[in-house]
């Protein structure tokens, strides 16, 4: 490696270490976990319950259930939103799982969400609404599939 090189690759890194402190300023460890590593972030074919949200900012979420015994076992998600959005829905989808589907739909609000992360900083609160109402959606789309099986067939997933 040339000594411009290595001056550069030095560069970045210390670059990189400013921006992931200016970061640490404005979120939590969690935040940055979720940011970093988000967890059920995919799609799942034929899934019981679902939805489509778009938000107040015009980003779209949806969200993917698999229930068994009356329990979420799978929740998944996907978004063209922001790494604040991916974070909230990642959050969302752990809140779900393993839950009684009826406690997941009086449980997981976006306050309860906010509360998991520390908090987010007030302009990007918005999300975490936006992940409880995917998912708030998904759940009633799985309860209205009980009732009424055959709509399944005219969902778009
Ligand atoms: Fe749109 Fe996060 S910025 S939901």
């Amino acid at each position: 490696m040339s000594r411009d090189e290595e001056q550069e690759e030095k560069f970045e890194k210390q670059l990189q270490e400013q921006i992931m402190e200016q970061i640490r300023k404005l979120y939590s460890e969690t935040v940055i976990d979720h940011w970093q590593n988000p967890r059920n972030f995919k799609t799942l074919i034929s899934p019981d319950g679902y939805a489509r949200v778009k938000g107040v900012c015009g980003d779209t979420m949806e969200m993917f259930l698999r229930v068994k015994d009356e329990n979420v076992i799978e929740c998944t998600f996907q978004t063209d939103g922001c790494g604040t959005t991916i974070v909230c829905a990642s959050v969302a989808t752990e809140l779900a799982i393993g839950k009684p589907f009826i406690e997941a739909l009086g449980s997981v609000s976006a306050a309860e969400i906010l509360r998991v992360l520390g908090g987010l900083p007030e302009e990007s609160a918005h999300c975490a609404q936006l992940a409880a109402e995917t998912l708030r959606r998904a759940l009633a789309d799985y309860l209205s599939q009980k009732s009424a099986p055959w709509m399944k067939n005219y969902r778009k997933t």
